[in-house]
């Protein structure tokens, strides 16, 4: 693990937080694995009109612990603009991703748990409850923000219906595997299926959140149909979309980004203004659907929500907590 120094001249202005060349490209940290030149991936934000009111008003059963004030990302943008690299590496997926076949969906819960077992979509979010609406903010570790109104359940009731063991320190969660559906997975040199992980104490907090719908409906596929996972305080690859698999496990698990770029890309990753990514600030943010930018905020604003998971490893390990 090591850290680049801060870049003190590093000033916001607009254009260079808009200048997506500086921080977007992650193709970038593929070419030193690539025996080939790739031609540079290139991003742009659309040239977003800032907007006043977005007319999305709450379902009933809006989780009002989670209500914050900031504006809601319009719907349009917050389900055009998506990273969901399966389909490709550009954020204009969302047609192409219409293919994947989400109606039967099999969830598996497996690993070191008393109860294992294997749901349909609609069954497994019967059984735990049904849904509920929290609004989060959304940081994504290319400096880009939005707020927005996921449907959904709590981990937590997840952790009541399969009871893990005591030995289950991680949980480790796996995307759907189909390159005939999914071109992106023809890509070798990424390691699919995606995957990420947590801890069982990050688990187990509040805001550990399975998401199954957007702005009052269902998930669009491009946003991680029928089921993702949504941790509102960590950078935004670690809320994997699509999810198949969810395993308890006793080794911590090494996500797609880790096992591409660990320097870049931590098992933690959770949102600090204050240490930079090794190839851009962190400090602020872009707000989607908009030309403004805002400071970003320690673990994106959840502090107190999160912190005490991150004591004891601070204590032992500065850089820990980052990345
Ligand atoms: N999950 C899978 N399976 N594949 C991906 O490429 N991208 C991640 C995360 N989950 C990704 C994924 C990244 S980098 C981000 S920022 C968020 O999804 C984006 O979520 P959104 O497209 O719904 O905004």
């Amino acid at each position: 693990m090591f850290f680049f120094k801060k870049n003190e001249s590093w000033k916001i202005s607009e254009n260079e937080v808009t200048s997506e060349e500086k921080f977007l490209n992650r193709r970038a940290i593929l070419k030193p694995l690539l025996s080939f030149t790739i031609s540079p991936f290139l991003i742009s934000f659309p040239s977003y009109k800032s907007h006043s009111g977005v007319g999305y008003s709450f379902t009933s059963k809006i989780n009002k612990k989670y209500i914050i004030d900031r504006k809601i990302t319009e719907e349009r943008f917050a389900t055009t603009y998506t990273n969901f690299y399966e389909f490709g590496s550009s954020k204009n997926i969302w047609r192409r991703a219409g293919k994947l076949v989400t109606n039967p969906w099999l969830i598996e819960i497996d690993g070191l748990v008393k109860k294992p077992k294997k749901y349909d979509i609609r069954d497994f979010i019967r059984v735990l409850g049904g849904e509920e609406e929290r609004v989060y903010r959304f940081r994504c570790v290319e400096a880009w923000s939005m707020t927005v109104p996921w449907m959904g359940i709590s981990f937590q009731k997840l952790l009541s219906l399969v009871e893990p063991k005591k030995d289950a320190k991680f949980v480790r969660f796996e995307t759907f595997f189909n390159p005939d559906v999914a071109p992106g997975q023809k890509q070798k040199w990424y390691p699919w299926p995606y995957t990420e992980g947590i801890s069982i104490e990050e688990a187990k907090n509040d805001l550990t959140f399975l998401a199954t719908g957007i702005y009052g409906k269902n998930l669009p596929n491009q946003n991680g149909s029928p089921i993702r996972l949504i941790l509102p305080w960590k950078y935004g690859f670690k809320s994997i979309k699509s999810i198949v698999k969810i395993s308890f496990v006793k080794d911590r698990p090494i996500g797609l980004w880790e096992k591409l770029a660990p320097q870049e890309y931590g098992f933690w990753a959770n949102v600090n203004p204050n240490i930079p990514h090794p190839r851009w600030s962190q400090e602020y943010e872009k707000i989607l659907g908009s030309t403004k930018t805002r400071k970003t905020l320690i673990f994106n604003g959840y502090e107190r929500e999160v912190s005490y998971l991150y004591k004891s490893l601070f204590q032992k390990n500065k850089s820990i907590l980052f990345r």
